[in-house]
């Protein structure tokens, strides 16, 4: 039984080292300029957004990389082709599964920029910033 637990660990810590290690190999951003949108948008709030990812990480991966299955790989980002792909959407379209406006935007999701902050400040714990103007910083 003791052989037993004991093996179960090992192989539990060498999922572990081989999980930390291909996290490790591909290069982990900590900082990261958000300008996808940039040239595709008029709207006069918007400007490339600088996005602090290492501040985000002990959130846990999947709340943002909510399609990341394969850890090997890098996760795709959030403008990929078939993810949200819809930029500059207008009127009802902004709040399409697909829009990038959505994905960054949506109010009630824990997965949207927006949505995260807003969650976590009604939960009175540290929360970012929810005006347009301290994401959407001009001239940066
Ligand atoms: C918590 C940060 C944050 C806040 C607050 C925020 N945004 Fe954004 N917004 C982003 C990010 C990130 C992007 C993606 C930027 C890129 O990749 O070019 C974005 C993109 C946009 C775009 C381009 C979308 C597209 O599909 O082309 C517009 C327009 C925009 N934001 C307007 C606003 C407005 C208006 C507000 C205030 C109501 C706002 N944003 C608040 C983070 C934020
Ligand atoms: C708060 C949200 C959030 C969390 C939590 C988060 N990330 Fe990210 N990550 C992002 C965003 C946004 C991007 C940029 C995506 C884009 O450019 O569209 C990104 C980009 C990346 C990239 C670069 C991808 C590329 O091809 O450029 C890697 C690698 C990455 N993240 C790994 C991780 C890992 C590993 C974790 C957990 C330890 C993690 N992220 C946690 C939001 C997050
Ligand atoms: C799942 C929740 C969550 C998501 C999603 C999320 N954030 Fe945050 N964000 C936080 C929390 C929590 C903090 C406060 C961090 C701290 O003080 O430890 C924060 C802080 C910030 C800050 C301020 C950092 C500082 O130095 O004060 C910025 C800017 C920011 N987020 C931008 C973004 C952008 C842009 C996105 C989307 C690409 C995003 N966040 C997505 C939870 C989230």
């Amino acid at each position: 039984m003791k052989r037993l637990l004991l093996s179960v660990v090992v192989c539990a810590m060498a999922i572990c080292l081989y999980d930390l290690t291909s996290l490790n190999a591909m290069k982990m951003p900590k900082q990261i300029l958000m300008n996808a949108c940039q040239g595709k948008t008029k709207n006069p709030v918007y400007a490339p957004v600088d996005f602090p990812h290492q501040k985000h990480i002990r959130l846990g991966c999947n709340v943002c990389h909510h399609k990341w299955t394969n850890k090997k790989n890098p996760p795709r980002t959030c403008t990929s082709s078939g993810c949200h792909d819809l930029l500059s959407a207008k009127g009802a379209q902004m709040m399409a599964q697909n829009s990038a406006y959505n994905a960054f935007h949506n109010r009630t999701s824990k997965h949207s920029c927006l949505g995260c902050h807003k969650l976590k400040k009604k939960e009175h714990v540290a929360a970012g910033p929810i005006a347009c103007n301290k994401c959407h910083i001009k001239n940066k």
